[in-house]
Order: C-alpha cells, then structure tokens, then sequence
C-alpha cells in the first residue's frame, strides 16, 4: 500500500482484549483473531476485565454481553469511566437481537459496535481488524509527533549553542584585539627605544677608530668593526620591525590600483640597482592586473615579492619572473613566480614568521622580515598568502585581497 511513512517506522502489535466468562467463547475468538498477528488478552470476566485495562492500553476490546456479576454494558461503563480507556473501541457480542441493539445504540460514548451470535468468523475478523489499523495508524501518528518536537527541541537547542558560541567567540575576538594592539604598541615602543642605545654603540665604536687608530694595533680595530657591523644589522632589523609594526597601525585607504604599473615600477628599480650584472632577467608582467587595496601597502607587498624574485634567481644566468593572476572561485589570485633558488615545501609555512629565512645569510643576504609584512598587508586586506617551491626549480607566492578590513 502507498504509505511510505509506516514502512519506515515501525509499529509494534497491539493488544486485543477479549472478555467472555464462557471458555468456549474465548477459544472461538482466539481461533478467529489469531492469524491477524496481534496480542490477544483474554478477561473471563468484568472484573478480570478491568484490571487488564488498567494494565495496558487496547486497540479495541469485545465484550460478551451476557456475563454473571458483572455484565458486558456494566463493564463497559466502567472501562468508559477511566480516562485512559475512555475511547477504547469496543464490540459487544450479543445472542439476542432487538433489545440489546437498542441499548448498544443507546451507548453513547466513544466508538461501539455489535456482532451477533453466532459469530460470522469473516465479519468478526475484518471488524476487528479495521480497529487495529486505526490504533496502529494512531500509534504511528503519536510516535511521529513526538519525535518531530524531540527534533524541534534539539534543532532549538543547537540554535542556542550555537549563538551562545558566536557571542563567546566575539568577545574572545575582542580581547584578542585589545592584546594585540597592547603587544604591537609594545614591540614598536621598544624597537623605537632600542634605536638609541645603538646608535651610541656604533656611534662610539667609529670614534674609537677614528680617533684612537694610532693606539689600536689591527686586532683590536677589526673587532670594533665587527661590532659595528653587528649593530648596523640589529639597526636594519629594527627598523624592519617598526616597518613591520607600521603596517598596522596605519590606516587602510582602498582604491583601484594597477597592480600591472606598480609591479613594472618596481622591475625598473630593481633593475637599475643592479645595472652592472651580467645575468639576464626576464620580467613577464600580464597586462591589466587590477586589484581595490591600498595602493602604499600594496607596492610594498610587490616591492617584497618581486625583491624576493630578484634575489633569489641571482644565481640563475638566465631568470624569469612572473606576475599574473588567475581566477579562483572566491574570486582572483595574484601570483609572483620565479625559476629562482626555490625552496622545501616541508617549511612552507614558516616563510611567512618574522625573522624566518631558509636560506643562509652568506647564500643570500636578508632579515628575514619581508614576507611577514606581506603577510600582514595581505591580512589586513581581508586576503589569503601561500607559497609553493620546489628546490633549485623556483618558488610561486599567490595572494588574494579580500574585501573587508581585518585587523
Ligand atoms: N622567491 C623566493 N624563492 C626562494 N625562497 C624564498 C623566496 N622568497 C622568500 N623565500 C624564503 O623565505 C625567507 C623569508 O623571506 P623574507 O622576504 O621574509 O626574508 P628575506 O628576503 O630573507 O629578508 P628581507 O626580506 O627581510 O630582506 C627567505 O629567507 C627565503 O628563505
Ligand atoms: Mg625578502
């Protein structure tokens, strides 16, 4: 049959509740209303009757109607008086005709009907077993509606879960703001500080070669200049540090910018700083790169990747670099390629920590600092950087620019 709910779930069998003081009447009707599969309960009298009501809930009860003590129309007023049984269905099995029929369509409550005796097998089956279709069908209905509120009520609770851990990760976002802008503000007082102290440093140890060359024999004058090297270095550090802590705190312009122009600009300086070179270098800029950023922030992101380029394909006669972009699902990627030095993707990730350099100094010079102001500025514009490489092959970096402001 076209029910596809009640295939789905299943009903168990009902209970049946058969009442005849007559053993023979019993055992006639259980002869009968076996093969419908459902559980019969027999009662041999009102009393026993009773209890059984009680006890369980019924599909639909038959009742003999002449019994001693208690007849069939007394125990059904009783069974009708108790609420869980009040609209039991119930069938009265009567021998005489007339009186008794008026007195059942007298009865007015709930579903009643009579058989009469002796019992029609064929009529008896199909009247009980429209009466256990209708408890099963209800049975269904109330399984069905409970579990649909249980479901309700689990969606309403994950619901507030749910809100309950926006709000929290909020505020957790808050006060992960207010912490970083404390750090930044700290790191960028202290890089600040640590400027002066430094320069006296090297400041002084220029004075003591300068003036003091007479009484320094060479070993004594080679160390100063080691010392002045080493703070030369912690001063360009630093000062990529405030560089660095720079790019956050100030404020974000967006504007239409020609990436494809700033990326040429920054190939003619590069270019220019290094005239002398032997080396060739091809510069393969696609036409028309545009991107809303900010236009300060973003020449210093292709200043760093395109320098990164340069640098590290200095070893290659002949170089490549590439920037181009393709288009991704969340929209474009930018990307600056070279046939460089490369690098193991098992470090990928570092790349982009401050003072993280998988190269030595002695092979290619840098702080180290670079890619993490990249990274910064990428972020700040609400976009993605990732790298691949592969040693001695070259490296690929792609960026996207989102389209809000995080901080
Ligand atoms: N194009 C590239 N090819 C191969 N390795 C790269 C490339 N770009 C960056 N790297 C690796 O990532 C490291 C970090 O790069 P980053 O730009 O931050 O520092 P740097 O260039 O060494 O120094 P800085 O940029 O501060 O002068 C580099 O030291 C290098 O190991
Ligand atoms: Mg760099």
């Amino acid at each position: 049959m076209g029910e596809p709910v009640q295939t789905e779930v299943e009903v168990e069998p009902v209970n049946i509740l058969l009442v005849d003081d007559q053993p023979e009447g019993l055992l006639t009707l259980e002869a009968v209303l076996g093969g419908l599969g459902q559980n019969l309960v027999m009662a041999d009298s009102g009393r026993e009757a009773l209890r059984q009501v009680l006890a369980r809930e019924f599909a639909v009860i038959l009742l003999d109607v002449q019994m001693p003590q208690m007849d069939g129309y007394e125990t059904a007023a009783l069974i009708r008086e108790r609420p869980a049984s009040r609209h039991t269905p119930l069938i009265f099995l009567t021998a005489s005709r007339m009186a008794d029929v008026q007195l059942v369509r007298g009865y007015s409550v709930g579903a009643v009907d009579y058989l009469f005796k002796p019992l029609d097998a064929e009529v008896l089956r199909s009247k009980v077993a429209v009466f256990v279709e209708l408890a099963k069908k209800s049975a269904l209905i109330r399984k069905q509606t409970t579990e649909l509120v249980q479901r309700e009520a689990e969606a309403r609770r994950l619901a507030d879960a749910r809100a309950q851990l926006l709000v929290d990760l909020e505020q957790k976002n808050r006060d992960l703001e207010a912490v970083n802008k404390e750090l930044e503000t700290f790191s960028y007082s202290v890089s600040h500080d640590l400027r002066a102290p430094l320069r006296s440093i090297d400041g002084f140890s220029q004075a003591l070669l300068d003036d003091y060359a007479a009484t320094l024999d060479d070993g004594g004058a080679q160390y100063l200049r080691h010392v002045r090297e080493a703070a030369q270095h912690m001063g360009e550090l630093i000062d990529g540090l405030l560089a660095l802590a720079r790019v956050t705190r100030s404020a974000l312009h967006r504007q239409e910018v020609d990436l494809s122009q700033l990326a040429r600009d920054v190939a003619a300086r590069l270019r220019n700083h290094e005239r002398a070179s032997a080396r060739q270098v091809e510069f393969v800029v696609e036409p028309g790169l545009s991107a809303e950023g900010d236009a300060r922030l973003l020449a210093v992101v292709l200043d760093n990747l395109l320098g990164n380029a340069w640098k590290f394909t200095s070893k290659r006669p002949e170089a490549r670099i590439e920037v181009g972009k393709f288009v991704k699902d969340d929209g474009p990627a930018f990307f600056v390629r070279d046939n460089g030095a490369g690098f193991d993707m098992a470090y990928a990730s570092k790349l982009f920590g401050a003072f993280q350099r998988l190269h030595a100094a002695a092979e290619f010079e840098g702080h180290g600092i670079g890619l993490a102001t990249v990274q910064r500025i990428v972020h700040r514009h609400g976009g993605r950087i990732w790298a691949e490489g592969r040693v001695g092959v070259g490296a690929t970096f792609h960026f996207t620019l989102g389209e809000g402001e995080r901080k």
